[in-house]
């Protein structure tokens, strides 16, 4: 039984969109800042390999599950899982694990728009020529002093918030398409420049092998992390993919798209890590310096190469671009819920969202200076506190939303979607959605979305419970 269903916040003009659309929303600070940082302090390969497993086995499926539920019911996500728990007779409680995605979505954007406002400032000191003939000591006391500066941290982190809010409130059609269109393929060629150049270090190799070498016994410490990280780098757990789902057109085949979408995120994310790596290891950088690493690489890549200032500027525009997309893909699902509740003007709900997330961000900002002390889950010498001020290990407010969104919360959400997909909503409900013409081929994929994902999230879990 197909559905006929119509979005009240209007639809993609066509496919094209969506994919860009959702591109847009995957490939952002995941790919660039976050999984090579990750890769960095989860040590290399091991990471590199449960992420891939994780893209394929679990990532996919969900993404599937997210963008089909999405299509049938043609609206935010946690009226598209009431609506369709009750078409199918279950409980319209369903839609409490779409509210809790769509919360989530909000405390990633919290900072998620202090990294994107990073990217801005750089945009500025690039072209300014503060990273000519720089050396490696050199970018990284720049970045300190950056993060160490509440004040120019708040400012960026306002204007990004702005931008990403601006769009949301004009309706995410709008200029979206325009601008991801050039923007995206233009970062993906600067991407594989840098990679040009990090064949010339004459350390591509070391880079190579550690994104790929790796040893057993490391497979375990990164398994959350890097289960956590496909989510993230996915766009899914939180409803995003689901409200861009709700306004695709219904020729579009969700399973082809779906796959290209992640495919090409994946592939940023290696060539990504593959580009710096290199880099990192020619300037003698840390690989585990956590969240600085980009910041840190980049800018001495290009303050010590031929026409570094030009290509430094697009880039950072370009991370920035990234971000922005993705910042609004966060932004839309709540805006979309309470603009379907409420009634209220679109323009009014983003500016509170928007003001909400601004301000729990400025947790994010504090974390790097001002409250830099302060540790949360502190376990020291067999003691465990909440919170210590002072103490060296323990999470800072940045890591505590951190931890709870991408370890905890994304998983959770996928879980929630994918059971949702492969057991309210049922086979037939899927096959109309999915399109899929080969039946080997929908058989595999309703397989991997009702026994495979399911099993391997709580299988992650389990064995990051009982490490
Ligand atoms: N996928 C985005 C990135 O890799 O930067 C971040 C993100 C966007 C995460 C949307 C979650 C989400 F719902």
């Amino acid at each position: 039984m197909s559905t006929d269903k119509v979005s009240v916040h209007g639809s993609w003009a066509s496919r094209w969109v969506f994919i860009l659309a959702a591109t847009g929303s995957a490939v952002g600070l995941g790919s660039i800042w976050k999984f090579p940082y990750m890769v960095g302090v989860y040590g290399g390969g091991a990471f590199v390999l449960v992420f891939l497993a994780c893209i394929a086995l679990i990532g996919i499926p969900v993404m599937m599950a997210e963008t089909l539920i999405g299509r049938r019911a043609r609206q935010s996500p946690a009226n598209a899982l009431k609506v369709l728990a009750l078409e199918a007779g279950h409980s319209s409680k369903w839609s409490w694990g779409a509210f809790a995605g769509m919360i989530t979505a909000l405390l990633i954007l919290s900072f998620y728009s202090v990294v994107g406002g990073w990217s801005l400032e750089y945009i500025i000191d690039v072209g300014k020529g503060d990273f000519q003939a720089v050396t490696p000591d050199g970018v990284g006391a720049f970045f300190g002093e950056l993060i160490a500066d509440p004040w120019r941290l708040v400012a960026w982190h306002t204007l990004f918030m702005l931008l990403s809010a601006i769009t949301i409130a004009k309706g995410v059609n709008a200029g979206l398409e325009r601008s991801l269109r050039i923007l995206m393929p233009l970062l993906f060629v600067l991407i594989v420049i840098l990679l040009g150049y990090s064949l010339t270090t004459g350390h591509f190799m070391e880079g190579v092998h550690f994104m790929f070498d790796f040893t057993p016994e490391k497979l375990l410490d990164g398994l959350l992390p890097a289960m956590g990280h496909a989510f993230f780098s996915l766009s899914v757990g939180v409803g995003s993919i689901m409200i861009y789902g709700a306004y695709m057109t219904k020729e579009a085949s969700i399973s082809a798209t779906v796959v290209g979408v992640a495919l090409l995120d994946t592939f940023v994310s290696l060539l990504a890590g593959l580009a710096l790596f290199p880099i990192v290891f020619a300037a003698g950088l840390n690989p585990s310096e956590g969240p600085g690493l980009m910041f840190v690489t980049l800018p001495y890549a290009f303050g010590n190469v031929a026409f570094g200032t030009v290509m430094g500027v697009v880039f950072f525009i370009l991370v920035a671009v990234a971000a922005w997309s993705s910042a609004i893909s966060l932004l839309e699902p709540m805006v979309a819920y309470l603009v379907e509740r409420t009634k209220v003007r679109r323009g009014w709900v983003t500016f509170w969202l928007s003001f909400i997330c601004w301000f729990v961000g400025l947790g994010t900002v504090f974390s790097f200076n001002i409250w830099k002390q302060a540790k949360f889950f502190v376990n020291e010498g067999g003691a465990f506190h909440l919170y210590q001020w002072g103490a060296t290990a323990g999470l800072d407010f940045f890591g505590v939303i951190d931890f709870f969104t991408s370890r905890i919360m994304l998983p959770l959400g996928g879980l929630c979607f994918v059971i949702f997909a492969g057991w309210v909503m049922g086979r037939e409900a899927v096959r109309d959605e999915l399109s899929v013409r080969s039946p080997v081929l929908f058989a595999l994929t309703f397989f991997l979305m009702r026994y495979v994902a399911p099993i391997g999230i709580l299988i992650v879990f389990a064995a990051q419970l009982w490490k």
